[in-house]
């Protein structure tokens, strides 16, 4: 298994204090910064772009930036995306005509690339693909919003992804995304997952660190 990892989503931060508040989280100990790319086609809300990102990659942020695109088509984007700091660009296979593809014009762009499945979105996606991956993200809950309820039924999907990601013998993360508290990331972290999304947890408590340190000592 890999180290864990906690990937506080900016979907939840103060846009208008975005720097700061992304400073914040990474001094309160975040392993990744999640950015939620929202196009108001593919999902019913609409965010920010690669101008973002490659502000917040200019201050200098000293750990890696996640990408997760939720937008229709992909392909034009990647390389906007690769080109303003993002690590892992991960994107959804329902999004895109052509996964294997777009998976390969992740990489040829120096970035790592990760597949999303949405709730009812079936692990199919990966028998082809998980060679070419080094991010699964599992939604647990339907893309577009902060602060929905997790769905449980992800549990058993991250099981079967985790079976699949032992099996191939790579090393790739089990990520998952969407209602994650500290009162359920343990169940999570037990199905297999090692990196871990959380917005308005994180963004909506008091103080980040101790929210940070408290999701810790529960997957520990
Ligand atoms: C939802 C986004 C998530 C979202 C998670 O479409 O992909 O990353 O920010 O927010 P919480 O943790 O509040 O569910
Ligand atoms: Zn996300």
């Amino acid at each position: 298994m890999l180290a864990p990892w906690i990937a506080p989503s900016i979907l939840s931060a103060d846009f208008a204090r975005l720097g700061a508040e992304v400073d914040a989280v990474v001094e309160a100990g975040a392993d990744l910064i999640h950015f939620d790319v929202m196009d108001n086609h593919y999902v019913p809300n609409l965010t920010v772009g690669p101008v973002v990102c490659a502000a917040l990659h200019r201050r200098g942020l000293t750990v890696p930036i996640d990408v997760h695109l939720m937008v229709s088509p992909v392909d034009r984007i990647v390389p906007e995306f690769a080109a303003a700091g993002a690590t892992y660009i991960s994107f959804h296979p329902e999004a895109t005509q052509h996964i294997d593809r777009t998976i390969a014009l992740i990489r040829d762009h120096g970035c790592r690339p990760g597949l999303v499945f949405n709730p009812a979105t079936p692990l199919d996606y990966l028998d082809y693909t998980l060679e070419f991956l080094d991010l699964v993200l599992i939604m647990s809950v339907n893309p577009g919003f902060g602060g929905q309820r997790f769905i449980p039924t992800t549990l058993r999907k991250l099981a079967a992804a985790r079976t699949r990601i032992d099996a191939a013998g790579r090393e790739v993360r089990l990520e998952v995304d969407g209602g994650i508290k500290t009162d359920n990331i343990r169940a999570a972290a037990r199905a297999g997952a090692d990196t871990f999304v959380a917005g308005s947890a994180i963004f909506g408590s008091q103080d980040y660190a101790r929210t940070v340190r408290e999701m810790r000592a529960q997957i520990a």
